[in-house]
């Protein structure tokens, strides 16, 4: 409520709803913490100044909302971005993204990303005017694509399998061929890379994941240092905004997010440390074991030494018909498909986010039938040690 003004003072009885009066607050609190904006329309500012577009005033909320513009401001500078557009999921910010900027274009994408990105690539292509090329995920067959006018998308680390491909390298080259660069950092978040500091076009967040981090809200973001009018119009048209409620989970998640992120990575390592060594395990995909092909890649990149905290591992002997035995052991960790909350989950690759992969690739790539993947949360690291230990008694 702002408090310089009236509000009407209504009675609801048969006749229907009726004003009988005006408000106003007797007192002007200040808040701590920002207001959720409600109200769906929003009076003119002045007469005659109805003005609709990017950037103008707030006058309905499926264009804008007071609360999200505060959440885009938050957010806009953890991605050190000049603008950003807050969504009411990752695939939501992706689609509009896709339909604004790809059209017509080259899509290149890597085999390995998030399901529902797979899926949508694939719907584009068949069904609009989007010429999608597939790559393993590695710099060069990246590179190698690239063509002038191409639009590349490519994840920081992939899901799930967490291999990292130089994505600063993939920048330069998209830069010397006159290619468009989006980075779904859902991953590795701002805290470990910040891909417009690095020169990529735009930045995409699943804010579902670590940036809320709590399990408990959808939402998505697109982030860069050019306007984002051509996005914002496809935000409107598809009501792909983030709720203002939603909003305020989000900007709550945020003040967290360090420490979340940190805690996490910390628990990660020890995780996958304990994995590496347990008779049962066959391999485990982390970038922050010294062990992983990934690892050097990663420091080069990352801004911390941090590393996330989903963990892949392969388990001996594990199948597509006795994984839910597996996962009916675990008492702390939730057999679940998301990931960057503060409860652990773990889910099945093969019949989740990887099932659209054609299943050669998928061998491939090495998501095979006995890989399962950990998004760990915030609880105490021995009592995840310990739950997996129950999962893999044999
Ligand atoms: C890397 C990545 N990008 C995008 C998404 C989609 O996000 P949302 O579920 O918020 O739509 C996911 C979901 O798991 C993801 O893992």
């Amino acid at each position: 409520m702002v408090f310089n003004k009236t509000y009407p003072l209504y009675t609801v009885d048969c006749k229907g709803w009726e004003i009988v009066g005006s408000i106003k607050p007797k007192c002007t609190p200040d808040p701590v913490v920002e207001p959720i904006h409600v109200s769906v329309a929003y009076r003119h500012p002045r007469s005659g100044c109805i003005v609709s577009g990017h950037g103008g005033p707030v006058k309905y909320s499926r264009e804008d909302n007071p609360t999200v513009l505060g959440l885009e401001a938050r957010l806009a500078v953890l991605e050190n971005a000049g603008n950003l557009l807050a969504f009411n999921s990752g695939m939501a910010a992706i689609s509009s993204l896709l339909l604004a900027e790809a059209l017509e274009e080259q899509l290149i994408v890597p085999w390995e990303v998030y399901g529902g990105t797979s899926l949508l690539v694939k719907e584009l292509s068949e069904h609009m005017k989007i010429r999608a090329i597939r790559v393993y995920p590695d710099t060069q067959s990246i590179i190698d694509t690239l063509k002038p006018g191409s639009v590349v998308l490519l994840e920081t680390m992939t899901n799930p399998t967490l291999k990292i491909v130089d994505v600063d390298e993939v920048i330069r080259a998209s830069r010397e061929m006159g290619s468009t660069v989006i980075v779904d950092n859902t991953f590795a978040t701002p805290i470990l890379y910040k891909p417009l500091d690095r020169g990529a076009d735009y930045s995409v967040e699943s804010l579902t994941k670590y940036i809320s981090g709590h399990n408990d809200v959808l939402g998505g973001s697109v982030a860069s240092n050019k306007d984002l009018s051509h996005v914002w119009k496809w935000r409107t048209l598809l009501g792909g905004i983030i709720q203002p409620a939603e909003a305020y989970l989000v900007e709550r998640g945020l003040k967290t997010l360090y420490l979340r992120f940190r805690k996490s990575s910390e628990t990660a390592v020890a995780v996958a440390e304990y994995l590496e060594d347990h008779p049962m395990v066959e391999e485990v995909f982390y970038p922050g074991l010294s062990s992983s092909p990934y690892k050097k890649v990663a420091d080069r990149l990352f801004t911390e030494k941090l590393y996330g905290g989903v963990v892949s591992f392969k388990v001996k002997g594990l199948t597509m018909s006795n994984v839910a035995s597996y996962l009916s052991r675990l008492t702390l960790i939730t057999p679940s498909p998301s990931l960057g909350g503060t409860e652990s989950l773990m889910t099945y690759p093969v019949l989740s986010s990887s099932k659209y992969i054609p299943s050669d690739i998928r061998s491939k790539l090495g998501i095979t039938e006995n890989l399962l993947r950990l998004s760990i949360g915030l609880e105490d690291e021995q009592a995840v040690i310990e739950d997996l230990s129950r999962m893999l008694q044999q």
